[in-house]
């Protein structure tokens, strides 16, 4: 018998529009951590579950499907919060359609108890996992998923 490909430990931490005003925008929903904090704590909790992490965050919806693509050739897994892409791109959850990895989704707030065009997201179709209304921590709860997926935790 031969010896299982190990999976890349190389994870793609996704953040889409208006998420670079983390700490600034609506705090009363999304907190005060930065997305320079959220970063630095995804980085921590992947080295600390053995996954290197790469972070990108754009409000142009071309860039992350650029980066998806990148994923679908050298990450063991996505996270990603689409933000308001998920609720309105189709060409995020084709893109998504073509990796063969763990995809797990993550909002910050939770959007079922918000404005009813907030609780249906194209991404969700995709997902291996959503992570709601669990504050910045969704990032950390959605790495340990993909950790335990990919079997490097
Ligand atoms: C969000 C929820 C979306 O509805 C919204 O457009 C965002 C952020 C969240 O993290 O809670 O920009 O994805």
């Amino acid at each position: 018998m031969t010896a299982p490909v190990p999976k890349s430990r190389l994870v793609f931490v996704l953040n889409g529009p208006n998420l670079n005003l983390l700490g600034k925008r609506q705090p009363e929903i999304y907190g005060h951590e930065t997305l320079a904090d959220v970063e630095a704590t995804c980085r921590e909790a992947g080295a600390a579950l053995g996954l290197e992490i790469r972070c990108h965050q754009s409000n142009r919806e071309y860039e992350i499907i650029d980066w998806i693509h990148q994923a679908r050739e050298i990450a063991g897994g996505i996270v990603i919060n689409p933000a308001a892409f998920s609720h309105t791109s189709v060409a995020v959850l084709d893109a998504l359609k073509t990796c063969d990895m763990p995809i797990l989704e993550v909002h910050i707030s939770n959007i079922h108890q918000r404005e009813e065009f907030r609780h249906h997201s194209f991404v969700s179709h995709v997902a291996t996992g959503i992570i709601a209304g669990c504050g910045t921590q969704g990032y950390v709860l959605a790495l340990h998923r993909v950790a335990r997926l990919i079997g490097a935790a």
